[in-house]
This record gives C-alpha cells, structure tokens and sequence, in this order.
C-alpha cells in the first residue's frame, strides 16, 4: 500500500477536491477527486485514504466510480455523514449530454447534467458501485440549474434530522440550496440564498456551527478576473443560519481562506476531540514527473490540516497540533529537504526585513506579509508568482512555515492568516533568523 505523510499527495495522475472528510470508527476517511489515468483533469472517481491522526495517510484506492446511467460521466465532490453505523456518501453525479468523439473524459462544449446521489458503505470499506447507489435529487430546474447545481455537504442537525448544502447558480449569480432529510434518503426542498458575494457559481460549500456563529466555507467562481491561470477561489464569511428554516445571512463579507490563493474546495469535518478541522485542495500548475517512491507522475496534493476557531473576534486557521508534533528532531539548515524530510520553521519576522528559504522569499512590508516564488516555478508562465496578506496592525509576525520538496504553508501568528504555496526545485539557500529548525 501506498502511503503519503503531512500531506495526502495524488497517489499517480491527478487528484482535485477533498470529499467524504469524516472520523469514522476510529479513523480519519478521506476521498478526493481522482482521474486514474493522466495527470490532468477528466472523468471523476473517488479515491480513498485513511488515517489515524490526520498525518500518516495510507492510500487505498478507488472507492466510488462511474457504473450507472446517471453517473456515467463522473462522480463530483461530495461528503460523508454516519448513519445507523453506516457510512453514508453523497454526490454530484454528472451525465454528458453528447458524447465527445475526441475525449470522453470532458463533456463537448461543457454540456452535461447534474443530480445528487448516494452510495451507502456498511464500513467504510466496501463500496458497492453497483447495487449500493441511488439517486437523491433529480436533476434540476427550479430551484436550481441541470448543470451547475453541486457537491452537496450533508450534516446532521441539532434535532437529529439531515440537512443539505448545494452550491449552485441563478441567472449569473452564485446561490446555495437546503434541503432537509429525516432519514438521509428522501430530501424536501427547504431554503435556497442567492448573493453576487457568492461568484457567478458557487462550488463547495461547507456550512457548520462555530462558537455561537455559523461559518459558511465556498469557492465563488468568477469574483476575480486578473488573467492569471487561478481565477477561482476559496473564501469564508460568518453567518447567522437558522437550521429549521435553512435561513442564512453573512454577517460579513467573505474573506479569502488562503492567501497563497493555490488553495481550493477546504472540506471540514470534526476531529476525534471535537474541533472543527478542514483540508484543502493544492492545485499544481503542472505534474511532478519524478517522484522518489515511485509513483506515476503526480499532480495535486491536500493541504496540512488546519483547525478552524474564533480568537479575539476573527477566525483564525492554525495548523492542526498533530503536525507541529512530528517535528521532533533539529536541524540546522534545509538538507532534510534533499532526503525528501520536511522541515519546520519558526521565527519572528519585522517589517522590513526577509527570509530566503531555498528560493521562496517571505518578507514583511508596510504591515503586510509578502511572498515570492518566482525562482521556483521552473520556466511556468501565466502562474501568480507573489502573494501578499491584508495590513497585519503591527510591525512584526509570528511565523510557523512548513518546508516540503513541493510546498511551503507560512502559518501567520497561530494561524491569524495563512498562505501556502505550490514550488518546484526548492534549493537549499537558507537566509534569516530563525528560533527554532527542526525535522521529522
Ligand atoms: C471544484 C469542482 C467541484 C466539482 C469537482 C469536479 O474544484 O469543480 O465543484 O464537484 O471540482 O471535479
């Protein structure tokens, strides 16, 4: 079996969206959009991987594929929810409307049809792709749209029934759909929110309790449209929400989650002590060809796990303390990288002043903290080189940056603002001052 450590890695070929994120019987399930033949984008699998502590994935293959009428061109994102002692998995599953004579992974001239469905695992482990799914909303007209209605984040409510969360569109504008379940098969219709703070299309969405708030997670596609190769992305905003009704209000607007802005479709679930922890998909502007453990070409990775609170009335995404746990051993300088060990970086950073770390520079000006990857992008063009966080209010930061051969994740003052980033070919120039440096 294949395994990946910190960060769930495709295990060959192309991953995308984290889906199915639960603690299930002890162990952490995590699916995620999968191509299984090229590492580029097209006809959607769920691949599979489990772990005890959120950092030592063991891959275990193909969970959901396409084998019905109405999923024959994909199986979307989706979640997973436990019911009876069952594990309950919901998606989008996509219908092409014509076929493409050239490439049957992509749908001619975008045209295809979406509903949601369902496939019950007795375990978690045995998915029967055929005689476990069923449809659980039809495609739809009204109060949604055939093609861009998705991914459907399922909880259970306060009072013991099902809630549903779809992201969808009406007449250019992004909208979100509820829908209500007393026994997790049959749906009604419940609520719907429709907000140009939602994008064009909304993909994604995660609405959960936090505190005595809710959090809606999302992707609006469309709010920005700078030409660069990632025009989408993912943002969270506050919320008043009303579970009976499915009655939802942003109390502000939505923020970006990532200001690396590689970062997409975050899943949260909760964690084996309760908090709310979310993954996030990495999107890599290319494969990587080499991998030292084997594996096929490769492209797309999870992010670390983040936990999600309110500190001093903002929400703030630390890294999940099972990571910074593995980092037990010193290291002087960025070598463990050459031996494929990932390093763990923290310091105090003023405005003013910079780290070079292997190519990647972090530095701090007019309040604010910016990156630039620029010599770590190996001849890519149209890609963001340089990130920059809002005014952080003072004149220096806590940093915590975990170093990998394929990403840096630069955790701002616990985790205040985060900013992670895909690289390739991280050298081992090493400047700045650090407090501590340590390896796994
Ligand atoms: C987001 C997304 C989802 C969709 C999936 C398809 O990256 O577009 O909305 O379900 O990817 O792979």
């Amino acid at each position: 079996m294949l395994h990946d450590f910190l960060h769930l890695k495709a295990p060959g070929h192309w991953i995308n969206d984290p889906n199915g994120f639960i603690f299930y019987r002890g162990q952490y399930h995590l699916f995620y959009q999968h191509f299984p033949y090229e590492p580029r984008w097209g006809t959607m699998h769920w691949g599979h991987a489990v772990s005890d502590d959120l950092v030592h994935w063991e891959h275990r293959g193909i969970a959901l594929f396409p084998s019905k009428g109405y999923d024959c061109n994909g199986i979307f994102s989706g979640s997973a929810v436990e019911v009876d002692g069952q594990m309950y998995l919901y998606y989008t599953a996509i219908r092409y409307l014509q076929e493409n004579p050239e490439d049957i992974h992509r749908a001619l001239d975008d045209r295809f049809e979406a509903s949601q469905a369902l496939v019950i695992s007795p375990d978690g482990l045995r998915f029967d792709n055929l005689k476990a799914k069923r449809q659980v909303l039809p495609v739809l007209s009204q109060p949604g749209d055939p093609k861009n209605t998705r991914d459907p984040k399922v909880w259970r409510a306060a009072d013991g029934s099902f809630r549903m969360v779809l992201g969808s569109t009406h007449q250019g504008v992004g909208r979100l759909l509820f829908y209500r379940s007393e026994d997790g098969l049959h749906w009604t219709y419940l609520n719907r929110y429709t907000d140009p703070a939602l994008g064009t299309t909304l993909e994604c969405p995660d609405l959960f309790p936090l505190g005595d708030r809710w959090l809606l997670l999302g992707c609006p596609m469309g709010i920005t449209a700078d030409g660069l190769l990632y025009p989408d992305q993912s943002t969270f905003a506050p919320a008043d929400f009303d579970e009976a009704s499915g009655t939802l209000t942003l109390t502000r607007a939505p923020e970006f989650l990532d200001w690396g802005l590689d970062l997409y479709a975050p899943q949260s679930t909760l964690d084996k002590e309760g908090r709310r922890v979310l993954i996030g998909w990495m999107r890599m502007p290319r494969p990587v060809e080499d991998a030292p453990d084997g594996r096929p070409a490769w492209r797309g990775m999870m992010s670390l796990p983040r936990l999600v609170e309110w500190r001093d009335g903002r929400v703030c995404f630390p890294v999940h303390p099972n990571v910074p746990r593995c980092f037990t051993r010193p290291a002087a300088d960025l070598s463990p990288l050459g031996e494929h060990r990932p390093v763990r970086l923290t310091g105090t950073l003023r405005n003013g002043e910079s780290w070079n770390l292997g190519g990647f520079r972090i530095g701090m000006t007019d309040g604010c903290l910016e990156t630039d990857r620029s010599p770590l992008l190996e001849g890519l063009t149209g890609c963001r080189t340089t990130a920059r966080t809002p005014d952080l209010g003072a004149d220096f930061c806590r940093l915590e940056v975990y170093l990998e051969e394929h990403i840096v994740e630069v955790y701002i003052d616990d985790g205040r603002y985060v900013l992670s980033q895909v690289v390739y070919g991280l050298g081992s120039a090493l400047e700045g001052t650090f407090e501590t440096m340590t390896t796994v």
